[in-house]
């Protein structure tokens, strides 16, 4: 089940018809397999996509080969990528909390915008990253630090904390423009979902992400 991108606004108008797209790190492990490439690609969009991790990045050659969504697809560390062209639109779904150098990151997907293109990126809402990781069992949060940015081990990979300021006050640093901040909860209907989570309850009260719009400034 994933809310993030699914359920936000900033992302259900678009139609990115013809524009040309960057969806970073485009995780291909399951079924929701390059999900977020695919949902732009069938929305019109020309979408490149970068994922650097071996595994994953195979299994999106290979569903791009069953599916020809003309999805291009690049290996590379976002940290470091040198992207050639510009883009109407970076997608950055559940990324950047997982880089430790995220502005790096940032750096490489503002750079990537033509003026007036827009970053549209999602993180774990930091009220969750900052909780204890009990929370999905206790069926509320418990946070007693905040403020400390650091990492956060999950049974996969390791994600970091950060404030939301953090992320927020970036967006100058890198010639981007503040547009608009959702977050997204779960809908009542979707409690009855065969995959709905143990704790979705809960999630109709709190947002478990961040997703959030900036667009590059003219200069
Ligand atoms: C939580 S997954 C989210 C993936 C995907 N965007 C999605 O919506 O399902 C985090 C992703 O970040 C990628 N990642 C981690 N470090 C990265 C880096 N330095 N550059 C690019 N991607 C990175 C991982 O390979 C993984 O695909």
């Amino acid at each position: 089940m994933d809310i993030s991108f699914t359920q936000a606004s900033t992302w259900e108008g678009r139609t990115f018809r013809n524009s040309r797209s960057l969806n970073v790190a485009s995780r291909a492990a399951s079924d929701m397999a390059f999900r977020v490439s695919r949902l732009l690609a069938r929305r019109g969009a020309l979408v490149t996509s970068i994922e650097p991790a071996e595994p994953l990045f195979g299994h999106s050659v290979r569903m791009e080969e069953q599916l020809q969504q003309g999805i291009e697809l690049i290996q590379a560390d976002l940290t470091t990528a040198r992207l050639d062209r510009q883009f109407d639109a970076v997608v950055a779904n559940m990324v950047l909390l997982s880089i430790d150098d995220w502005e790096s990151a940032f750096e490489v997907c503002a750079s990537a915008l033509r003026p007036g293109g827009r970053l549209i990126f999602s993180i774990d809402h930091p009220i969750v990253s900052a909780a204890h990781n009990e929370w999905r069992s206790e069926g509320r949060l418990c946070i007693s630090n905040y403020i400390q940015i650091r990492p956060v081990p999950r049974p996969v990979a390791t994600d970091f904390h950060r404030r939301l300021s953090d992320y927020l006050n970036a967006l100058r640093r890198h010639g981007l423009w503040f547009e608009r901040i959702e977050e997204p909860t779960l809908p009542s209907e979707a409690l009855a979902d065969s995959d709905a989570p143990p704790h979705a309850a809960l999630l109709q009260h709190l947002p478990p992400f961040v997703v959030v719009s900036a667009v590059k400034a003219n200069q």
